[in-house]
This record gives C-alpha cells, sequence and structure tokens, in this order.
C-alpha cells in the first residue's frame, strides 16, 4: 500500500527504510509467538520479558514510520509474515532470539551503509540510535543465553532467571526521543 505523498527523500533509502519497518513489526510477532509459549509453559517472567521486548520492536517499526513521515517520504506497509513458532525450551527460544537479532543488527547495518552511499546524513544520524539499541539488545540476550547454558537444567535456578525476567519494565521510545 502506497500513499499519495510527495518524495523528498531519496527512493532508496525511502525503500530500505519501508523494509526496516516491516522487520521490526516481525520481531514484534515473533516475540509475541514467544510470549504466548513461555505463558503456556509456566514461565510467566520469560513471558513478560519477551512481551515487553514486542512492545519494543513496535516502537522500533513506529520510529522508522514517524521519521519517513517527517522526511515527506512514503510509507509503504507490506505483509507481515508468521512468525517461526518452534519452540521447544527456553535456551533454544532464547538462541534464536540472538540469531534473530543478530539478521537484524546486519539489516540496521545495511540501511547504515546505502546512507554513506546515498549520502543522505540526516538518515545516517537517525540511524545511530538503532545501531546503538541493536548492541544492547544482543548483549541483553546473551546474558540470559549465558545463565541458561550455565544453570537452566536446574529447576531451582530456572525460576530464579523466571523471576529476574518478571522485572523488567516497558520503557517507551518515540521519534522525538
Ligand atoms: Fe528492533 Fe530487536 O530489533
Amino acid at each position: 500500500m502506497v500513499y499519495g505523498r510527495a518524495k523528498v527523500i531519496n527512493k532508496k533509502i525511502e525503500e530500505i527504510l519501508n523494509a526496516q519497518i516491516n522487520k521490526e513489526f516481525y520481531s514484534a510477532y515473533l516475540y509475541l509467538a514467544m510470549s504466548a509459549y513461555f505463558d503456556e509453559i509456566g514461565l510467566k517472567g520469560f513471558s513478560n520479558w519477551t512481551k515487553i521486548q514486542a512492545r519494543e520492536e513496535v516502537d522500533h517499526g513506529m520510529i522508522l514510520f514517524d521519521y519517513l513521515i517527517a522526511r515527506n517520504g512514503n510509507v509503504d506497509l507490506k505483509h507481515i509474515e508468521a512468525p517461526d513458532c518452534d519452540m521447544q525450551n527456553p535456551l533454544q527460544v532464547f538462541e534464536k532470539i540472538y540469531a534473530h537479532e543478530k539478521t537484524v543488527t546486519e539489516s540496521i547495518e545495511s540501511v547504515a551503509g546505502m546512507t554513506e552511499s546515498e549520502c543522505d546524513l540526516a538518515t545516517r544520524n537517525f540511524i545511530d540510535w538503532y545501531i546503538a539499541e541493536q548492541v544492547e539488545e544482543e548483549a541483553n540476550v546473551l546474558d540470559i543465553i549465558k545463565k541458561l547454558k550455565m544453570f537452566g537444567e536446574e529447576k531451582s535456578i530456572l525460576y530464579h532467571i523466571d523471576i529476574e525476567l518478571s522485572k523488567r519494565e516497558y520503557k517507551h521510545h518515540n521519534y522525538s526521543c
């Protein structure tokens, strides 16, 4: 779907930002599916953590959406794929998250690369927030993976990790931040 706005932003940048919006909303779907899985197996803290991550992914998509509009670009919303629902245990799910976030990081780096080749310094500056966000996300996920690898087989420790993850609180991000 393409709405009729006069374009100012470079077409290649517009396309890659629209593709990134789709990836962020897919990420939200993926985390929601994970949240439902954790809820089903009784890990409410894991469910909370992934549900909050889903909300943050919606924010990531909306920041791109608002930025495109601020640059008088066309928002082109595409079909969102159904999420991968193969979930077997907490460690396997978090390894899936880590692999997914690495692909998102590569995607953000591609956006940054294109802003440089297209000399779009405003978008180059804008995308820095996402680069920093990806570093933080990968580090947080890796931290949880390490704990699960070290202690996850022990049910009492898994219970404590679940309590820890139940403390995560949602922090809203928007374009003006
Ligand atoms: Fe929006 Fe998890 O990257």
